[in-house]
């Protein structure tokens, strides 16, 4: 299953000067808590931002850049695809976990809401408002349906599921793999 995961003020604030505006300790251990054990998917700026050559710890990492095989040497923690569907398909095929968390930035979340590649959405709509200059994308919120709501303390976590049927297209490439 395809997961996507964000936190958010209520202006759709994601990002500032190519970080997070906020600090927030309990939504960083809830991010921990969803995605340990299983694949994440991130566009190349947010990977910089973490600053963690091997990736996110007990996560299989893929990286989304245009760039990747020019400016990056292989490591073996970190795997870097030139497209979000390629980056998905490796993921399912390393088979560590079901589960993939598109993780950010903007970029590869409107990607992947634009071409409905995600079966579900954990969004933290941070209650204090930031300023920054990174937004989540406007996307149709008549195509989700909330299936859980925690009230968390600086934040609430509301879980969606995706009402439309979800583009499994690139897998495609995984039946000729395991069809040759
Ligand atoms: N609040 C949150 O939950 C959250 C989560 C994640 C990130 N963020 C914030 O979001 C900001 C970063 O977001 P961003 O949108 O600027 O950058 P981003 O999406 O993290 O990365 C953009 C890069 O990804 C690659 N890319 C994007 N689309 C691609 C495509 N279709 N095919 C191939 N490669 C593609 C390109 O890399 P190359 O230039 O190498 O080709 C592009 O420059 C930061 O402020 C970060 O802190 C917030």
């Amino acid at each position: 299953m395809v997961h996507l995961i964000v936190a958010m003020t209520p202006k759709g604030v994601i990002g500032k000067d190519g970080t997070l505006p906020w600090h927030i300790p309990e939504d960083l251990k809830h991010f921990k808590r969803l995605t340990s054990g299983s694949q994440v998917v991130m566009g190349r700026k947010t990977f910089d931002s973490l600053n963690m050559p091997k990736g996110l710890p007990n996560r299989q990492n893929f990286v989304v850049s245009r760039n990747a095989p020019k400016v990056r040497g292989y490591d073996p923690e970190v795997t870097y695809r030139t497209s979000v569907e390629d980056a998905l398909l490796s993921a399912s095929l390393c088979s560590q976990s079901p589960n993939t968390f598109i993780i950010g930035g903007a970029t590869i979340y409107e990607h992947a809401l634009k071409n409905n590649l995600v079966d579900e959405m954990h969004i933290s709509f941070v209650k204090e408002q930031y300023d920054g200059d990174t937004n989540f994308p406007d996307f149709d919120k008549t195509q989700w349906e909330e299936i859980e709501h925690v009230d968390m303390g600086d934040f609430i976590y509301i879980k969606f599921k995706f009402l439309g049927e979800t583009n499994k297209d690139y897998m495609n490439l995984k039946k000729l793999v395991d069809n040759p």
